[in-house]
């Protein structure tokens, strides 16, 4: 079976977030499934440069408002297709943003080239490799399943994936004439969304299968609280939506093999994974105090993270006698914040601000606890590499989070089955009591060390969702060859 993966990020070339890390991962985890994966990628700055010479197999006279080529090759271990548009996607700054963070002003054009790009090798662009799959991948790549559909002829099978809900690429109906769509596109079952062009909403609409990343996002964006006014629309498609529970990238996040830590070890050795603590806590400037209770954070700094409760719940923390590393970019109020938090706490609290993927490995490695009290998380990965390093994840019971970890409550301590703390309603004061009752919980460290092994041995892999996708891609290249 052939997919095309359509997406605006992919690890290790380019990465603002978990979906490059999914996107990169998955082409792998399909192989063994014999699913061959292209994935097709704006020709960013970095991209370009990974994919070095390429082979050209199409030229695009325009797209979107300047001549394209498109280039086929490797990097990264990664089957590549690249739209090299320099009048779109070259210049410095980041996939979506400009350099002062503001979203690029042509980023309708930028992704609508994305989506009609991925339809054109859909309807067999290039008879070398035509898709049974086009999978797209969140707002950027939307618009692939909807001129799939609006193309007339045989087409192959679409998957909208939804990795994040809030982010749903919404445009000035104006746009719509440069679409190239047919004019009937522009209705409440096509493209249009409360008067605007909705990228993820035509997305949702006209793709065969709906996925997200993991079963319990997969309900909750189907209530008013959580489908962020696209609930309508899933709920009456309820019967094509599902959830495939994201995997951590192996290869890239295991203790034992891991060479960006100091100390590799696994759940025999757990002994060594102190060396990691004792260097992390150096790494931040934090005071030796071996037996204070360590936690990190690894994040984004956004409203979804939740890290404002954690910054109105510090007083607790230290309060305990815990440590704090935090690892963040993003909001600037929210960096302010925590850079204060260090400034006051000399010791206790360590910040880092900024991408640091060395920094983040070494946090999983050596912090006794992950906080992630997000508001929503579609799936979530670090709490999955907390799981797999033996940092146990203190985490809001919502989305994916709930879905991952394992609450020690009365009866999976007395089962012996628990790997973390969920709490919930995400607000500050119950994110404290969560703080306090793992701290009760460290006390006991015959327990703890059962905990850590109990995460560390828990199913992270890639293969229960490979299966997954393999299965669903399977069948719908079937309904689409009868
Ligand atoms: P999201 O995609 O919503 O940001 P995920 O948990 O799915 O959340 O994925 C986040 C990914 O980005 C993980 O691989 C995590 O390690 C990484 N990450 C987040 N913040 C940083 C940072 N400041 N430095 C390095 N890696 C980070
Ligand atoms: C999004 C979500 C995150 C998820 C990631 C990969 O960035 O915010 O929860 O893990 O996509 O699917």
């Amino acid at each position: 079976l052939k997919i095309l993966s359509v997406v605006s990020e992919v690890f290790p070339l380019v990465k603002t977030g978990g979906l490059a890390d999914v996107a990169g991962a998955l082409p792998a985890a399909l192989a063994p499934h014999d699913i061959e994966t292209r994935t097709l990628l704006p020709g960013y700055p970095a991209v370009l440069v990974a994919l070095g010479e390429g082979e050209t197999v199409h030229r695009f006279d325009h797209l979107f408002g300047g001549p394209a080529r498109l280039l086929a090759g490797t990097a990264g271990g990664l089957d590549l297709f690249v739209i090299d548009a320099p009048h779109l996607y070259d210049r410095p700054g980041g996939p979506y943003v400009g350099p002062n963070g503001v979203d690029w002003g042509d980023n309708a054009q930028r992704f609508a080239a994305l989506g009609a790009v991925a339809s054109g090798l859909g309807l067999g662009l290039l008879p070398g490799f035509v898709p049974d799959i086009v999978h797209a991948h969140d707002w950027q790549a939307a618009l692939a399943p909807a001129y799939l559909h609006y193309s007339g002829g045989r087409r192959p099978g679409t998957v909208m994936t939804i990795h994040n809900i809030a982010f749903q690429g919404q445009f000035p109906a104006y746009m719509f004439g440069m679409l190239g769509l047919p004019p009937h596109a522009f209705a409440v079952d096509g493209v249009e969304y409360y008067g605007m062009v909705g990228y993820l909403k035509a997305g949702l609409q006209l793709a065969d299968r709906i996925t997200t990343v993991s079963p319990g996002y997969a309900g909750e964006i189907r209530l008013p609280e959580g489908g962020m006014g696209l609930d309508g629309l899933l709920s009456a498609r309820s019967d094509v939506v599902s959830g495939i529970l994201n995997g951590l990238d192996e290869a890239a996040w295991n203790p034992a093999t891991d060479t960006l830590i100091p100390s590799p070890f696994d759940e025999k050795k757990l002994k060594a994974r102190a060396a990691n603590k004792v260097a992390l806590k150096q790494a931040f400037g934090l005071d030796p105090d071996p037996d204070a209770l360590l936690f990190g954070v690894v994040s984004r700094l956004s409203w979804q993270k939740g890290l404002d409760l954690l910054a109105d719940s510090l007083h607790t923390l230290t309060g305990l006698g815990a440590q704090l590393v935090l690892l963040g970019s993003g909001d600037a109020d929210l960096a302010g914040r925590f850079s204060w938090a260090a400034q006051t706490n000399p010791g206790r609290i360590g910040v880092e601000l900024g991408y640091d993927e060395k920094a983040a490995h070494l946090i999983q490695a050596g912090s006794d606890v992950l906080i992630v009290p997000s508001r929503f998380e579609p799936c979530g990965l670090t709490q999955l590499s907390a799981l797999r390093y033996g940092a146990l994840p203190l985490v809001s019971r919502v989305g994916g989070l709930a879905d991952t970890v394992i609450d020690v409550n009365e009866m999976a301590r007395t089962t012996g089955v628990g790997t973390g703390v969920q709490f919930s309603p995400v607000t500050a004061p119950a994110l404290q009591l969560a703080l306090k009752r793992i701290a009760g919980l460290w006390q006991d460290k015959v327990l703890w060390k059962k905990l850590q092994r109990n995460a560390m041995t828990t199913d992270v892999s890639w293969e229960r969702a490979a299966k997954q996708y393999a299965a669903l891609f399977r069948q719908l290249a079937a309904e689409r060859a009868a």
